[in-house]
C-alpha cells in the first residue's frame, strides 16, 4: 500500500447519520504518523425513540436535521477552528436508512460545495473496522476483524485499508438483533442490547442452554435467528413464573450464548487464516462479556486484540472522517466535488 505523504496537516470532518446517532467529529491527518481526533460531538436519538421501542426512521431523519449543524459548529468550537480550516468533509453514504443518510449526505456535500473542498462518501462498516486506528492501542495490519453491529456480523481477513476479504457472515439476524430481539422479549427497553447486558450481570449463564448454531458448520457463517426463538419459547413456558431471577437467568444464557458462537467462530477464523492480530468492533464491541471471552482465548491463543475506545463502538463521527482519512493517507481516495450526491442504504464492504 502506497502511503501519501501530504504536505501539511489536513482537516478531516466526517458526519455520521446512518441510524438513531448524529455523529460529527474533526480528524487530523498529521504530515506523519496516524490520524488523530481534534474534537467530537454526538447526538443520540435513544430517548427519543424509546417510547416506540425501536427507530422510527422518519423521526430520525427529522432529529438528524434539527442536530447536525449545531454538533457540527461545536466541534468547529472544541477544535478552535472555523469551517474555512476543513480540507475535506466525509459523510456516511450507507447503509442505513435512506432518510437518515440523506441529511448527512446532504449537509456534507452542501458544505463541500459551499467552501469549495472535496466530499467523501464512506462505508459505515469501513469506520467501525478502522476505529481502532484511534485508540492508544492501535492495530497493524494485516488482522482479522469482528465487525458486530445492529446490522452486520460479519469476520473479516483485512490486510490494509479497502482491502477487505469476507470470511464469514450472518445468514439471518445479527449478534446486535438477537441481543436487541431477546432483550424485548424480556420486556426491556430499547435500545435493548446494553439492557440485555445489565440484566446478564445477575443472571447464571448456565441456567438455559439456548441454542448455538452453526458451530459445526464448516465455515464462518453466523445465524441468530433462533435464538430469539428459543428465548421466546422459554419466556411463554415460564409465563407466569418468571420470576425477576429467571429473566436475570435467560438474559445471562442468551448473552452467552451470543457470545460463544461469536468467540468459538471468531477462534477459528484466526486458526485459518493464520493471522495473530484481531480487532473487535461495531457497538456489540461493547460488550464486556464478549470482551473478556474474546481475551481469554486471544491470550490462549497467543493473539492481540484490539478494540475501539468504548465511547467509539457504536456509531460515531470520528470513525468516518477516520476512514476518509485512512483513505486519503492511502491514496485510495476518490474525492468528488460534485453539486449531486446519492447514499446507498444496501451497500456490501465487500462485493
Ligand atoms: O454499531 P452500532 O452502534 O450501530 C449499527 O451500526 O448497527 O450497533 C448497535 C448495536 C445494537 O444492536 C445494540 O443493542 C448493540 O449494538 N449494543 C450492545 C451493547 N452496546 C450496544 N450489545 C450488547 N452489549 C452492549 N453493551
Ligand atoms: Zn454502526
Amino acid at each position: 500500500m502506497t502511503q501519501v505523504v501530504v504536505s501539511r496537516p489536513l482537516h478531516v470532518l466526517g458526519i455520521e447519520s446512518s441510524c438513531d446517532e448524529t455523529g460529527v467529529a474533526l480528524v487530523q491527518l498529521p504530515i506523519e504518523g496516524r490520524p488523530r481526533l481534534l474534537a467530537q460531538a454526538l447526538h443520540s436519538q435513544v430517548d427519543m425513540h424509546r417510547a416506540y421501542g425501536g427507530v422510527v426512521p422518519e423521526l430520525a431523519s427529522r432529529d438528524h436535521i434539527r442536530r447536525v449543524l449545531p454538533l457540527t459548529r461545536a466541534v468547529l468550537a472544541e477544535a478552535g477552528v472555523t469551517l474555512n480550516a476543513l480540507d475535506l468533509v466525509a459523510y456516511t453514504q450507507g447503509p442505513g436508512l435512506a432518510g437518515a443518510l440523506l441529511v448527512g449526505a446532504g449537509v456534507a456535500c452542501a458544505l463541500g460545495c459551499a467552501l469549495g473542498r472535496p466530499v467523501l462518501a464512506v462505508h459505515h462498516l469501513e469506520g467501525h473496522l478502522l476505529s481502532p486506528f484511534l485508540s492508544a492501542d492501535p492495530p497493524q495490519f494485516p488482522f482479522v476483524a469482528l465487525l458486530v453491529s445492529g446490522g452486520h456480523t460479519q469476520l473479516m481477513h483485512v490486510s490494509g485499508v479497502g482491502e477487505y476479504a469476507l470470511l464469514g457472515e450472518t445468514i439471518d439476524d445479527a449478534a446486535g438483533e438477537a441481543f436487541d430481539k431477546s432483550a424485548k422479549l424480556l420486556g426491556l427497553a430499547y435500545p435493548g442490547g446494553p439492557a440485555l447486558a445489565r440484566l446478564a450481570a445477575a443472571g447464571d449463564v448456565c441456567r438455559f442452554d439456548f441454542p448455538r448454531p452453526l458451530l459445526h458448520s464448516g465455515n464462518l457463517d453466523f445465524s441468530f435467528a433462533g435464538l430469539k426463538t428459543a428465548v421466546r419459547t422459554q419466556v411463554l413456558k415460564l409465563g407466569d413464573s418468571l420470576t425477576p431471577a429467571l429473566r436475570a437467568d435467560i438474559a445471562a444464557s442468551a448473552q452467552e450464548a451470543i457470545v460463544d458462537v461469536l468467540a468459538r467462530k471468531t477462534a477459528a477464523a484466526l486458526q485459518a487464516t493464520g493471522l495473530r492480530r484481531l480487532v473487535v468492533a461495531g457497538g456489540v464491541g461493547a460488550n464486556i462479556r464478549l470482551r473478556e471471552r474474546v481475551q481469554a482465548d486471544c491470550v490462549r491463543q497467543g493473539v492481540r486484540v484490539h478494540y475501539p475506545e468504548l465511547a467509539l463502538c457504536t456509531d460515531n463521527g470520528a470513525m468516518i472522517a477516520l476512514a476518509a482519512a485512512m483513505r486519503v493517507q492511502c491514496g485510495q481516495a476518490a474525492l468528488t466535488s460534485e453539486a449531486s450526491f446519492s447514499v446507498k442504504p444496501r451497500w456490501p464492504l465487500v462485493s
